[in-house]
């Protein structure tokens, strides 16, 4: 096999060791690190590591802990730039080094001011020899971070569920439009997700529960935010009386909370208005600030159409079903065939009846 194509799929082996901490490393982002030697151009992985739960340690380091002397002349892998900056422990470039690793191959530059090339360029001028790919893969599996460190805001992931009329629901009534398996599929985004947005006319119209209720994953469900310039939500709301078990955020322009909300746990998030909607860009930025890379935006229509309005989509889930609403329906803001040009369809799912496509931004 050529070098180039053993490296590429040692650094693929790297990417499915990171997901499994997926959404589990707090601020930081899940990287893998394989660190290996090889026996005449066959691999013998010595070492593995992903980023702690919580963040820390890093991939790399756990990585050398498990190999010891063997990380001496390997050559490590790593899906993200290694860091360069000291906190408590030393930076993980200078752990490569220190190890004798004689070869580093990453994936994707870390945009963090602190790192952005320095560590690659620590590793150079220790003598490692370094290559480095640019996998699109990698980015769209580091995109929470990516986007956090670039665009000071999290990722946003607009889920719609489209009827095969360009329906997404009633306005002020719940109508289910996708099946039981698109809807497990949600929950699984859910679970992937740092936090969940809606509209307040959703919160009235579906009264929701924005969990994941998927055996096993109970406790992985997101943070949940609420678009409500007014702070109209009911106290006997579903997220109004789950507060306590599950964040719940009111975004408002409201100076305070109903007392009956914060008794129940609600919190506030202070927001600017523009044109008497929440500022978007604004929200976005405190929502970072707070620790959320991942947000999913799961509508409603007005929603939808702000996010999209204002570019602020970086990729899009849309499921389609074959559910006819008719004409008292809430057109959907997007539909399969008036995808923006700047989305590149990703991959196609069918599920049931229903289709999922997911798009990402170009
Ligand atoms: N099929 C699907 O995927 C799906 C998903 C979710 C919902 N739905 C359906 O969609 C319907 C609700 O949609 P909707 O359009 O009526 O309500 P919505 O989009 O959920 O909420 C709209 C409300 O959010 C508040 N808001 C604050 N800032 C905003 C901003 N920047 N842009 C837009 N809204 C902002 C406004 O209320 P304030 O003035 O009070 O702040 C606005 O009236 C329901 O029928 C629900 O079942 C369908």
């Amino acid at each position: 096999m050529p070098d180039d194509v053993l490296d590429t799929k040692l650094l693929e082996a790297c990417l499915r060791l990171a997901r499994r901490h997926q959404g589990l490393t707090a601020a930081n982002p899940s990287v893998g690190t394989l660190l290996v030697q090889f026996d005449d151009h066959v691999p013998i992985i010595v070492g593995r590591g992903i980023t702690a739960f919580g963040g820390r340690p890093h991939a790399e380091r756990v990585a050398i802990d498990e190999a010891g002397e063997k990380a001496r002349g390997a050559t490590a892998y790593v899906t993200l730039e290694p860091c360069a900056h000291h906190g408590a422990t030393p930076p993980c470039a200078q752990a490569l080094i220190d190890a004798g690793v004689a070869r580093v191959v990453t994936a994707w530059t870390d945009p963090d001011q602190r790192v952005n090339g320095k560590g690659h360029a620590m590793l150079l001028e220790a003598g490692i020899e370094l290559s480095q790919a640019r996998m699109e893969v990698v980015r769209r599996d580091l995109s929470a971070y990516l986007t956090r460190k670039s665009h000071n805001r999290p990722h946003v992931t607009l889920k719609l569920a489209v009827s095969a009329d360009g329906k997404l629901g009633v306005a002020g009534k719940e109508v289910p439009v996708t099946g039981v398996l698109a809807r497990s599929v949600v929950h699984r985004m859910r679970a992937q997700a740092d936090a969940i947005a809606v509209g307040s006319g959703t919160l009235a119209a579906d009264d929701p529960d924005l969990t994941c209720r998927l055996p096993g994953l109970e406790t992985r469900s997101p943070r949940r935010f609420v678009l409500d310039g007014q702070a109209s939500m009911a106290p006997t709301s579903r997220l109004a009386r789950t507060a306590m078990q599950v964040p719940t955020t009111l975004v408002t322009a409201q100076p305070v909370l109903p007392e009956a909300l914060t008794e129940l746990g609600v919190t506030r998030l202070a927001a600017e208005l523009h044109d008497g909607r929440i500022a978007l860009p604004e929200m976005l930025e405190d929502m970072a600030a707070d620790g959320v890379s991942s947000l999913m935006v799961e509508g409603g229509a007005a929603v939808a159409q702000s996010f999209l309005a204002s570019s602020l989509v970086d990729s899009l889930a849309l499921f389609t079903a074959p559910t006819v609403i008719g004409k008292e329906g809430l057109a959907s803001p997007v539909c399969l065939d008036t995808v923006p040009n700047e989305f590149r369809l990703e991959r196609s799912l069918t599920l049931g009846h229903d289709q999922l496509d997911l798009f990402f931004k170009v």
